[in-house]
């Protein structure tokens, strides 16, 4: 396989945001944590002695989830929860997939309040902190995940930046910017297109075709994810990795907490990143945004509907893909609205408080948009609040 993510050791605070970050570069750090006692769990073992007793929440996977949203999605409702978690902890994860290395079973997501033990271990990096040296923003979460495991190909919609530090274990990682989205076959944050179990040589064309980066991350790196890039991870190897997401400008919060996910708005979105560099031309496209997502609607759905109209002609206007053309089938389009009204359900948005009372009831269409939420902090508050 090919790698093109660069390697640095001691980069600045500002070169860090202003030269990578904030201009949709990804590289790794591999100084992170130098000196602080997380950098010696760099083995199964050194990790699984020192944290073998951390609670952790495990799952069936991404995949079961949206494989069950799916059916809801086409009337073929499956019983049971599609939000399933049990409490457990990383020897007994570990314990279970060395019996079944086959499982699917994954512990993402697990808040730094449930991992007291390993946040004793390193120090938030600067580098996540505000100009100010403040944890604006800013949460964390344990992720561990078994050889053979993956994380799809997917946008995390809160439009926070990520660095994800390895803490053992070796991961492939892929990552795509929003230019190129139209041939990823993209439905709400995530996308129909994955190259899980392709060859090396036709992984690595898959990569270049869609203008993106790849690499192996490995124990003690640490990679950053420009916020809203499209990113897909291998569990190469049994791996424990922290993930610290950080830093949201203005733009990003309104995006990110309050509008649907489309990858259009993430286009749009991504030409906020950098604060400094906001044009008139952007101005005047957020305020059609604020407008839109203010002005009174006949229902949350139909809000939804009117947005992704202004979406369609922002996208139209300031986001020139990298690539012409759609790269997918026009009745994808109704796939994408279907999507769009199970998430705007799911997650309750574009609702005043007496239009939610109205819209109680309907448990299968809301679990279904649960399951196509995003992987943010708010399902990892969810996993919190259910093992407590
Ligand atoms: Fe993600």
């Amino acid at each position: 396989m090919f790698e093109n993510v660069p390697r640095v050791d001691s980069l600045s605070y500002d070169a860090f945001i202003s030269e990578y970050a904030v201009k949709g570069r990804p590289v790794i750090v591999t100084d992170l944590f130098a000196g602080e006692p997380i950098r010696e769990l760099d083995t199964l073992e050194s990790a699984r002695a020192a944290l073998g007793r951390t609670r952790v929440c495990v799952h069936n996977g991404y995949e079961h989830y949206f494989t069950l949203a799916m059916e809801l999605l086409f009337g073929r409702p499956r019983p049971g929860s599609l939000l399933e978690r049990r409490p457990s902890t990383v020897d007994e994860y570990l314990r279970g997939v060395e019996r079944r290395p086959e499982s699917r079973e994954i512990a993402s997501e697990v808040p730094e309040d449930m991992v007291p033990e390993l946040c004793a271990l390193y120090r938030v990096p600067p580098y996540c902190l505000n100009e100010a040296g403040e944890r604006d923003d800013y949460v964390s979460e344990l992720w561990l995940g078994n050889a053979g495991n993956h994380s799809h190909l997917h946008y995390d919609a809160d439009q926070r930046h990520v660095l994800q530090y390895q803490i053992f274990g070796a991961k492939r990682a892929i990552l795509i910017p929003p230019s190129e989205g139209t041939k990823l076959g993209p439905i709400s944050n995530n996308c129909v297109v994955s190259p899980e179990g392709v060859p090396d040589a036709d992984r690595d064309e898959f990569v270049r075709f869609t203008g993106g980066y790849q690499c192996m991350l490995r124990a003690g790196e640490a990679l950053l994810i420009p916020a809203l890039m499209w990113h897909y991870f291998e569990y190469v190897e049994t791996s424990m990795a922290l993930t610290m997401r950080f830093r949201r400008n203005r733009y990003a919060r309104f995006f990110g907490d309050r509008l649907h996910f489309d990858y259009r708005l993430q286009a749009i979105a991504w030409r906020f990143l950098d604060e400094r560099a906001i044009t008139p031309e952007l101005e005047g496209a957020f305020a059609e945004v604020e407008q839109a997502y203010w002005r009174p609607s006949v229902s949350p759905i139909e809000k939804g509907e009117e947005l992704q109209q202004v979406f369609d002609r922002l996208y139209e206007r300031l986001c020139a893909p990298a690539s012409p053309g759609t790269y997918s089938r026009p009745f994808l389009e109704v796939v994408r609205r279907s999507v769009r009204h199970l998430e705007t359900e799911g997650r309750k948005l574009y609702r005043s408080s007496t239009e939610e009372d109205a819209h109680r009831g309907g448990a299968a269409t809301l679990r279904a948009g649960e399951a196509l939420q995003s992987r943010s902090c708010e399902s990892a508050v969810d996993a919190r609040q259910e093992m407590r």
